[in-house]
């Protein structure tokens, strides 16, 4: 055996955990991303040997089946679905997936009860969930959840305050009951390897996938992505304490620049006796409202919601979901490789 296939058997080695829990020839999700996951890009992403998560989001259950069913018509590889805990048809929207054989629920936004795992295991499919801290990881795996994701700072979308790298090494060596999935700022397969060596059973990434060829993310959405270098993805900024703000990164833009204006200008009418604290809140809280479909689908990249991760930085052409998939694959064969002629040269 040579260098490059020993290698390849120790990734193989590395990641099978996560590639026998997921069903996949290779332990990487495509994060899920409101108006992106949708039946185009998560059957790319399966069909290319990866496991892709179709994002639920406001969805109605209905809406959910037909995604479904039109992904199931594009792939026979298993996929999942991420479903939003606090949408108030989440019981609905489970046996929406039960009934069609979805064979992954990844239980996003929040902490799930135990009744909703429950039912999602008691309908036969598997009950993933996200960890931001290492308490909470020991109690969703308490409550019967059977994989978690621990996503970092870095990522696109809603994030929390801590990075993978401080995530990874507060988690994964004290948490080994069930196979955990790194994401956030993932952009290269060395990356994915170091987190391997350190337990993590596979990656999810987002940013990479929502700008390949099958996303059918707006054009101008996709170039964006091109353009934009690491510090440009940066997190929603919070005016006042009074008034929280939810983290959301993404590509700053006129956008993010009213909403610093709106947000002053709301405390003012607040200060002023014009508004009262919950309108106040209301009115900061719905200024993103349709602002991401508003940049996915419509490709107004000025004013809407560019979400992306840090990674954005490391797209730099738009290739389609297998390429982007191998080329992972190929970095952390090489990073094995080279790590190993390190050590015997040593
Ligand atoms: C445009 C966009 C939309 C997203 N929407 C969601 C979502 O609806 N639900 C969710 O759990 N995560 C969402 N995420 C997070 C991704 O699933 C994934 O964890 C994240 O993108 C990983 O970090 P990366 O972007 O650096 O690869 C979104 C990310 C992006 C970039």
């Amino acid at each position: 055996m040579n260098a490059k296939s020993d290698a390849r058997e120790t990734l193989q080695k590395l990641w099978q955990p996560g590639c026998d829990f997921l069903g996949s020839e290779v332990a990487v999700l495509g994060g899920a991303m409101s108006w992106v996951s949708e039946r185009n890009l998560v059957s790319a992403i399966s069909n290319a040997g990866g496991f892709g998560v179709i994002a639920c989001g406001a969805m109605s259950p209905e809406r959910l089946e037909e995604e479904i069913v039109a992904t199931q018509a594009l792939t026979k590889r298993p996929f999942g679905v991420n479903l939003i805990t606090m949408h108030p048809d989440l019981e609905r929207l489970v046996d929406v997936c039960l009934a069609h054989k979805v064979t992954h629920v990844i239980l996003a936004g929040g902490v799930p009860s135990s009744a909703i795992i429950r039912r999602v295991r008691d309908g036969g499919a598997r009950a993933v969930g996200f960890a931001p801290a290492l308490a909470l990881g020991k109690r969703l795996v308490k409550m019967g959840i059977e994989a978690l994701v621990i996503e970092g700072s870095e990522a696109g979308g809603h994030v929390g305050p801590v990075s993978l790298t401080v995530l990874a090494q507060e988690i994964l060596p004290h948490l080994r009951d069930v196979p955990i999935f790194v994401a956030g700022g993932l952009g290269r397969g060395d990356a994915v390897v170091s987190y391997l060596e350190q337990g993590a059973a596979g990656a999810q990434l987002g940013t990479v996938f929502a700008a390949s060829q099958e996303s059918i993310a707006h054009e101008n959405f996709k170039k964006s992505f091109l353009r934009a270098n690491a510090r440009d993805a940066v997190t929603s900024v919070q005016l006042d304490e009074q008034f929280p703000v939810i983290p959301v990164r993404g590509l700053s833009n006129a956008g993010t620049r009213q909403f610093l204006k709106h947000q002053a200008e709301t405390i003012r009418r607040f200060q002023n006796g014009e508004l009262n604290k919950e309108d106040a809140q209301l009115s900061i809280e719905h200024f993103w409202a349709g602002s991401l479909r508003r940049a996915v689908i419509d490709g107004d990249v000025e004013n809407g919601s560019v979400m992306a991760g840090q990674s954005v930085g490391m797209v730099k052409e738009i290739r389609p979901v297998s390429e982007i998939i191998a080329g992972l694959v190929e970095q952390a064969v090489e990073a094995i490789e080279k790590r190993e002629q390190r050590i015997h040269v040593s």
